[in-house]
């Protein structure tokens, strides 16, 4: 029964079904063997794109404000999302040390993303193709999440084989033989938990005498750590073994270390990785919409604890702290301007800048009477759990989603009539 699943599992991939209709899938038993479906999980790579418009594309996205490695120059450091965060907390950016202190404290996001130096090297030109157009959570231990871009499919294509042009592909490994019960002792006993998550994965002993380091891995390199269970729709068995023989020599900065291992214990964990059977994935829950508060709500504690706490970092004033407006106000990672500055009362009084051009109320009610501000926030809570709002894009973007608590603090404010 469960080797019916994944047999069904495989066969729905192939179809190109999502993860979660694959999981309520009805059980029919097709009897080829588990090994000639599991070489044939992986669908064949699209039609490459052209390196060189995507090359444009990437400049256009602004991917290095937020990515080592894209080819391009480093942006200022006032544009930098992540190296000025992690600037401030290394104490080495320009600015007074209670300045610096106070500001370690307060940040947490965008302290690191994964560079894409060599990511062709590991990662398949069509997965990245597609994460391009509906970007998931890949990394348990990191907050920030790669945005939801206004990307078209061509372009993500082109994006696709600009970043995976210099890769050199890695010989065909065959994983005939190779076992993944061996594979799941190994991924235990050379403390491959100490990092990364394997979702779904049946888990092996740990070996007498092995110390369990799960979880104890610097928290950088945790945070930037996969979920091993994308592996399959993210790497081809010889990638996967190139990358499990030295990762540092397939990318120079990565923080994964080089685990001594013979060519067959490699065969075995990439048998672990591709093959293992994994449980459904658990989707997030929805937390249920809080009703609106009795008590009074001033514009003061909405802005400390929504705009300017999390809001304004991307929709500030034009001529504020960052130098421009931030990619929500006046543009950026290639999105067009919306004019929405919802770091000053009259700013968000003012509203934001629709498709057409003409300013709008961001409090005018969706279809279901939801203030459209509200609405976004609440988007954002859907698409952590999978549901991608078809109208309007999940604020705040790129970070985890407002707390039922903030949601409801805004619906009172609102519901009083936006007290300055
Ligand atoms: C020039 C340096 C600099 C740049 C560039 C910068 N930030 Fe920040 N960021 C800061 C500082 C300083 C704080 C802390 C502000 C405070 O606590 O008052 C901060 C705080 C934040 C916070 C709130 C704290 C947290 O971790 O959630 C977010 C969100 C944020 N920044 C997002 C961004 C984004 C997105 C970009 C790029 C569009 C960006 N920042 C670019 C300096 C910068
Ligand atoms: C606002 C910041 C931001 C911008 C802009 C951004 N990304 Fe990302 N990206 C992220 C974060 C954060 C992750 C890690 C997400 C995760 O692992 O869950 C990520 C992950 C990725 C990954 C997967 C890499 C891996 O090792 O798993 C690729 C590929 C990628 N981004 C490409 C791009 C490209 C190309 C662009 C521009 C078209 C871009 N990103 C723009 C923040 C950003
Ligand atoms: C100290 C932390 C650490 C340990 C220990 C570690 N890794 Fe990693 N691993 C990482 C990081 C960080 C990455 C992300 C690579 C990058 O983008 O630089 C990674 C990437 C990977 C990848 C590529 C996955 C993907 O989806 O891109 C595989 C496969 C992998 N590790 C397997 C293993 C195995 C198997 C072990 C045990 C032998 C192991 N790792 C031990 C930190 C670690
Ligand atoms: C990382 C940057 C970023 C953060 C943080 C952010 N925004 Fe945005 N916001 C954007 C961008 C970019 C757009 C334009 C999106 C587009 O054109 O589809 C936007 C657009 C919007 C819109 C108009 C969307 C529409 O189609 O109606 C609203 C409303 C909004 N943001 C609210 C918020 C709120 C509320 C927060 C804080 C809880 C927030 N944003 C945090 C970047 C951000």
């Amino acid at each position: 029964m469960p080797r019916a699943l994944v047999l069904v599992s495989l066969v729905l991939l192939l179809l190109g079904c999502r993860k979660d209709e694959r999981a309520e899938a009805p059980p029919p038993a097709p009897s080829a063997s588990a090994t000639t479906l599991a070489q044939a999980v992986q669908t064949p790579e699209p039609p490459p794109g052209d390196p060189e418009k995507g090359k444009g594309l990437v400049a256009k996205f602004e991917c290095n404000r937020c990515h080592e490695g894209t080819g391009l120059e480093k942006p200022k450091l006032d544009q930098d999302c992540v190296r000025c965060h992690q600037e401030i907390h290394a104490g080495t950016y320009q600015a007074s040390a209670s300045s610096l202190s106070k500001w370690q404290k307060s940040i947490v996001h965008f302290r690191e993303t994964p560079s894409l130096a060599s990511i062709g090297g590991r990662l398949r030109r069509g997965f990245i193709e597609k994460f391009l157009l509906e970007p998931h959570d890949v990394r348990p231990h990191l907050d920030t999440s790669m945005p939801r871009l206004d990307i078209t499919p061509e372009e993500a294509r082109d994006v696709a084989a600009w970043l995976t042009s210099s890769a050199t592909p890695a010989p065909a490994v065959a994983l005939e033989g190779a076992s993944v019960e061996k594979g799941g002792a190994l991924f235990e006993a050379k403390g491959c938990r100490q990092c990364h998550e394997y979702t779904g994965a049946p888990r092996a002993a740990l070996p007498a005498g092995v110390v369990d380091l799960e979880g104890k891995g610097e928290r950088m390199a945790r945070a930037l750590a996969p979920d091993l269970r994308y592996v399959r729709d993210r790497m081809a068995p010889g990638e996967l073994v190139r990358w499990l023989d030295d990762p540092k020599a397939q990318k120079p900065d990565t923080l994964m270390p080089k685990t001594p291992l013979t060519p067959e214990e490699q065969r075995d964990l990439a048998a672990f990785l591709l093959r293992a059977e994994l449980a459904p994935k658990v989707g997030k829950i929805i937390p249920p919409r809080l009703p609106v508060l009795d008590r009074k709500v001033t514009y003061e504690e909405v802005s400390r604890r929504v705009f300017r706490n999390t809001c304004w970092h991307c929709h500030a004033e034009p001529d504020y702290a960052i130098g421009d407006g931030g990619p929500g106000n006046t543009g950026g990672f290639g999105y067009r301007p919306r004019g929405l500055n919802l770091a000053e009362y009259e700013g968000i009084q003012a509203g934001y800048v629709d498709d057409k051009g003409e300013r709008r109320s961001i409090f005018s009610p969706m279809p279901d009477g939801t203030p459209r501000l509200v609405y976004a926030m609440l988007a954002r809570v859907r698409e952590e759990a999978g549901q991608t709002d078809p109208v309007v894009r999940g604020m705040p973007l790129a970070l985890p989603p407002v707390t039922p608590e903030d949601i409801q603090l805004v619906e009172t404010w609102i519901a009083q009539g936006r007290p300055q």
